[in-house]
């Protein structure tokens, strides 16, 4: 059965790096020709996507000076306003150029260091003349190869620093932008910092402006570092701290393979979708993720013009299809009797019943009979295979 068209209601937005990334990887040159912003996000909208993102330097070069830089962001915001799609997130390039191969925020080098938080909060004025609402921070570069080679401790000083610097004049500027810092373990790097969504919690936890200050998870990089893309999610909605997403497909541990959604672990996409659709099963009324389906991916450098295009509507199409999927699996009466065998809302009751304490809990003698408990039979891999039934049915 072929899947519904995209319309903007889906809030399906791409990066402008994904469809136009033309190829070039650390073995071979371009295999497809570069278009411009224009020509791209033209036909995104007429895919049915509902916005555009970009880095600083997906729009104008690195060394563009003022006025050639104003004529691009014009041109992009033109072609966005015209083919009505928002620009919902723009963020800044500071791992391309050799500048930034010790980092932006965390090198070594101070000068190199204020160069780079220059650039940052320069891409935040870029944001907030989009009309964006988020700022991803992507620190591809942040990190080391060699553990000799950094201080440890003051990087993460440093990184603080810069973000507490950024969010502070995000603050100072009243731009209605928040922070989305984008985890990843490795690639460019050998190990980059805040390698997972824990560890960039963790950080955001010590800021003096993190309230404005969340995550950007990305499939491929928590299945990079062998981690559930569906548990960072429903735990960084747990913190409030969901701001964006970046939907893609990874095969197991590999480099970053930035596959369609869905290539790479289907069983896992479908419960992402289930949970960003459907929400926490036991909390109906409790946090849901209402930001854009961003996809951050790249079209296989097989593919020419028409394969960048195929591969942007099967992100889509895949999406949607799931989402249709995960709502019929949720309402299937054989799903929400097996969800109650398994005890999957029981969960939700709190262990301590009200006034009950450590010590209350350490005095009652209760009936419960650890070996009968250890005998019940959750029905876990039967409501499993109903998902797979609903997944390939
Ligand atoms: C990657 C990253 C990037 C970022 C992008 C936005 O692994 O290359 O996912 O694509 O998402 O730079 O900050
Ligand atoms: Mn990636
Ligand atoms: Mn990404």
């Amino acid at each position: 059965m072929p899947v519904r068209q995209p319309t903007p209601a889906d809030k399906f937005s791409f990066g402008l790096w994904t469809v136009g990334w033309t190829g070039n990887d650390p073995f071979g040159t371009a295999s497809r020709p570069a278009l411009s912003p224009r020509e791209y996000t033209e036909k995104l909208a007429e895919l049915g996507a509902w916005g555009i993102t970009f880095h600083d330097n997906d729009v104008f070069a690195f060394d563009a000076d003022a006025a050639t830089k104003e004529r691009a962001l014009k041109d992009v915001k033109d072609a966005a306003d015209g083919a009505g799609l928002v620009i919902e997130m723009v963020t800044t390039n500071t791992f391309s150029h050799p500048v930034f191969k010790d980092g932006g925020l965390t090198s070594n080098d101070r000068g190199v260091r204020r160069f780079g938080l220059r650039k940052i909060l320069q891409a935040v004025d870029v944001a907030a003349q989009m009309g964006a609402s988020t700022f991803v921070m992507w620190g591809g570069r942040e990190g080391s190869e060699y553990d000799g080679s950094k201080d440890v401790y003051s990087a993460h000083e440093r990184y603080k620093e810069g973000l507490d610097t950024v969010a502070g004049y995000i603050k100072e500027q009243g731009y209605g932008l928040r922070i989305g810092l984008e985890p990843k373990p490795n690639e460019p790097r050998g190990d980059i910092f805040l390698p997972t969504a824990g560890h960039a919690l963790a950080l955001i936890g010590e800021l003096e402006h993190g309230d404005i200050v969340g995550l950007n998870p990305e499939t491929g990089h928590e299945q990079m570092a062998n981690l559930n893309y569906t548990h960072t999610l429903g735990q960084a909605l747990w913190h409030d701290k969901l701001f964006h997403i970046d939907l893609n497909g990874q095969r197991g541990l590999k480099y970053d393979q930035d596959l369609v959604f869905g290539h790479g672990d289907l069983m896992s996409a479908f419960f992402t979708v289930d949970l960003i659709e459907n929400g926490f099963p036991g909390h109906p009324d409790g946090p849901r993720y209402e930001g854009p389906r961003h996809f951050d991916y790249k079209p296989s450098r097989t593919e020419g013009m028409d394969g960048v295009w195929e591969s942007a509507r099967a992100n889509m199409a895949t999406y949607i299809a799931l989402a249709e999927k995960a709502t019929a699996f949720r309402a299937d009466p054989r799903v929400q009797e097996a969800v109650a065998h398994a005890g999957v809302l029981d969960l939700a009751q709190p262990t301590l019943g009200p006034g009950e304490t450590a010590k209350s809990l350490l005095a009652e003698e209760d009936a419960f009979d650890p070996e009968v408990a250890a005998e019940r039979d959750y029905g876990f891999v039967a409501l499993q295979q109903l998902a797979v039934e609903h997944l390939v049915g």
